[in-house]
C-alpha cells in the first residue's frame, strides 16, 4: 500500500474538523482519513492539548517542529522525520540525571527486518535506569562504551518498515523493548514489536510492569487458587498488577503500602489485607493473622520488609524477589540532594516475631544480600522454601503466552493498568524529572513520559 502523509492535507483536515465542530464530530472527520493519517491526526490533537515543557540543563533547544521528509520504503512512500531527538549517555556516572544528554540524530536508514517507531509514551523503570546509568551488574559493559541508549520500554506508532517486515503496518500501534525508548523515534527489530490497540501509557505499563508480575506469579511462582499471596509496593507499577492477577487466580492477597492513599487504591484493586507499614508492624501482622503463613511473596522493596516476608513464608512457599528498591543508589545519594526521602522500611525491625524460630534460626538472617540474589539470578532452597532472584520465565513460549493473556485480560477489562496521572512529563527534556519522581516513591502506579515533541 502506498501511504503518503501530506502535512497540507492534515492541516486542511484539522481545520475542517475545527470549523465543522458543531456540525459533525472530529471522530467523523477522522474516519474519512487513511489509517496512517488518522493516527497522525490523533497525535496532532493530543499534542495541541499538552503542556509546555521545561528545559533539561543538558538539552539542545527543541526545534518548533519536526522536519519531515518523504522516504520510499517497502511499504510505499511515507513521511518520516529527517532527524529526531533521543536521550543517550556518553559515560557512566552516579545517576541517570548525571549521564543523560539530549542528542539529535539523522534518522537512520532501516535495515532489513527493522522498523521505525514514533515513541508516544516511554515507561519509567527508575531502578533499571539507575543501574544502566551507573554501569553496574547486568549493565557493567556500559562502563566500556562511548555511547549507550536510555529507556527500556515504550509504546508508539510504526512510522516506516524495513525490507521483509510483513507482520506490521505503518500507522500500527506497538510496544517496543530495549534500551532506546527515551527518544522521539526508535529503530527496532520488527520481531521485537508487539501490536497493541492504541499507543497509551496504560499499554506501556502492561507491557513490562504487568508482564513482570504475570511471568513471576503465574509461571515462576506457579500461583494457584487458594494461595495466600503477599505483594509489596502494591500500589506501584508492577505491584498493582500483582495484586490483580493474584485476585483473578482466586488467591487471598496481602498487600503492603507506604501511605493511606496507596492503601485506598490497593483496596479498589481487590487486596484482602492491606498493611501500611508506617502504621503497622508487618512481621507482627503476618505472624498473628497468618499462622499458616504466606505461600508466595512478590517482593520488590527489600530491606527489613524482605526479612519480615521471608520469615513468614510457609513450607513450600516461594519468594519472587523482583527488586530491592529501598536499597538502590538513590536512597544513598539523590534523596539527600533532591530533598525527597522515602521511609521505606516497615516498622518491624525492632521487634521481630519469632514464628517458632530463634533469632539465629531466622531464614532472613541466612540469606545473601538482595543484590546478590537478584543480579546473580540465584535460586535458593531453604527448608522447603524457594527463593527466586530471577523472576522471569526461562521458556520464551510461556512468556509469550503470559503476555498475550495479560493483554487479553487488560483489553477485556479484567485488569486495570494503573498509570500515575498526578504528574505529567513531556519530551526528552523531562525524562530525568520523571525518573526522580518514580524514585521518590510517591507515584501511584506507573510513571510514563509523553515523548512527543511539543509544537
Ligand atoms: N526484575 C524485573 O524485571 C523488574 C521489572 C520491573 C520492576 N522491578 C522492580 O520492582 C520494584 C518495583 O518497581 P516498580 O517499577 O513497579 O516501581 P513502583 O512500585 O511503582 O515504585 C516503587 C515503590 O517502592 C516503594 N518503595 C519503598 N522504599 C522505596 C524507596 N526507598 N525509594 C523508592 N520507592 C520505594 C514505594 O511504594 P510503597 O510506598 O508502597 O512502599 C514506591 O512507590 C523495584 O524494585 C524494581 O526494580 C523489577
Amino acid at each position: 500500500m502506498r501511504v503518503v502523509i501530506l502535512e497540507e492535507r492534515l492541516c486542511e483536515c484539522l481545520n475542517r474538523a475545527k470549523a465543522a465542530h458543531r456540525a459533525w464530530s472530529v471522530r467523523r472527520v477522522s474516519s474519512r482519513l487513511s489509517p496512517a493519517l488518522r493516527v497522525e491526526f490523533r497525535h496532532r490533537e493530543l499534542r495541541a492539548e499538552s503542556c509546555p515543557s521545561r528545559t533539561h540543563p543538558r538539552s539542545v533547544k527543541a526545534p518548533a517542529s519536526v522536519n519531515m521528509v518523504e522516504t520510499s520504503t517497502e511499504a510505499g512512500t511515507v513521511k518520516i522525520p529527517a532527524s529526531f531527538r533521543r536521550l543517550v549517555a556518553r559515560r557512566t556516572g552516579n545517576s541517570f540525571r548525571d549521564v543523560a544528554e539530549v542528542e539529535e540524530i539523522s534518522t537512520p536508514k532501516l535495515e532489513a527486518g527493522q522498523v521505525l517507531v514514533q515513541i508516544i509514551y516511554a515507561g519509567v523503570n527508575g531502578g533499571c535506569e539507575t543501574f544502566r546509568a551507573r554501569g553496574e551488574f547486568a549493565f557493567a559493559k556500559n562502563k566500556e562504551k562511548d555511547l549507550f541508549g536510555l529507556g527500556a520500554e515504550g509504546v508508539g506508532i510504526v512510522a516506516a518498515l524495513g525490507a521483509g517486515v510483513d507482520k506490521l503496518q505503518v500507522g500500527q500501534a506497538v510496544t517496543t523493548a530495549g534500551a532506546n525508548a527515551f527518544a522521539e523515534y526508535v529503530v527496532a527489530s520488527g520481531d521485537s514489536c508487539y501490536p497493541v490497540r492504541e499507543a497509551t501509557g496504560e499499554a506501556v505499563a502492561v507491557s513490562l510492569s504487568g508482564l513482570t508480575a504475570a511471568g513471576a506469579l503465574e509461571v515462576k511462582g506457579e500461583m494457584k487458587e487458594g494461595d495466600t499471596v503477599l505483594v509489596t509496593a502494591a500500589a506501584g507499577a508492577t505491584g498493582s498488577f500483582g495484586v490483580q492477577l493474584a485476585k483473578l487466580a482466586g488467591c487471598h492477597v496481602v498487600a503492603t503500602v507506604g501511605s493511606p492513599e496507596k492503601a485506598a487504591i490497593v483496596k479498589e484493586l481487590g487486596a484482602d489485607r492491606i498493611i501500611n507499614y508506617h502504621e503497622e508492624d508487618v512481621a507482627q501482622v503476618l505472624s498473628e493473622e497468618y499462622p499458616e503463613r504466606i505461600d508466595i511473596a512478590y517482593e520488590g522493596v527489600g530491606g527489613r520488609l524482605r526479612d519480615a516476608v521471608v520469615d513468614n513464608l510457609a513450607p513450600g512457599g516461594r519468594l519472587l524477589a523482583v527488586g530491592y528498591i529501598s536499597d538502590y543508589p538513590h536512597t544513598k545519594t539523590s534523596n539527600s540532594q533532591n530533598g525527597t526521602s522515602v521511609s521505606s522500611q516497615p516498622s518491624s525491625s525492632g521487634q521481630h516475631h519469632e514464628n517458632g524460630n530463634g533469632k539465629a534460626g531466622r531464614l532472613s538472617s541466612r540469606l545473601p544480600p538482595p543484590h546478590e540474589l537478584m543480579w546473580q539470578a540465584q535460586t535458593l532452597n531453604f527448608e522447603g522454601r524457594t527463593l527466586y532472584g530471577n523472576v522471569w520465565p526461562t521458556d520464551p513460549k510461556r512468556l509469550q503466552a503470559a503476555k498475550d493473556n495479560l493483554f487479553k485480560r487488560y483489553y477485556s477489562g479484567q485488569i486495570r493498568a494503573l498509570v500515575d496521572h498526578t504528574k505529567k512529563f513531556h519530551g526528552v527534556e523531562q525524562v530525568c524529572d520523571a525518573i526522580d519522581f518514580m524514585l521518590s516513591g510517591k507515584a501511584l502506579g506507573k510513571v510514563v513520559v509523553d515523548m512527543r515533541r511539543q509544537s
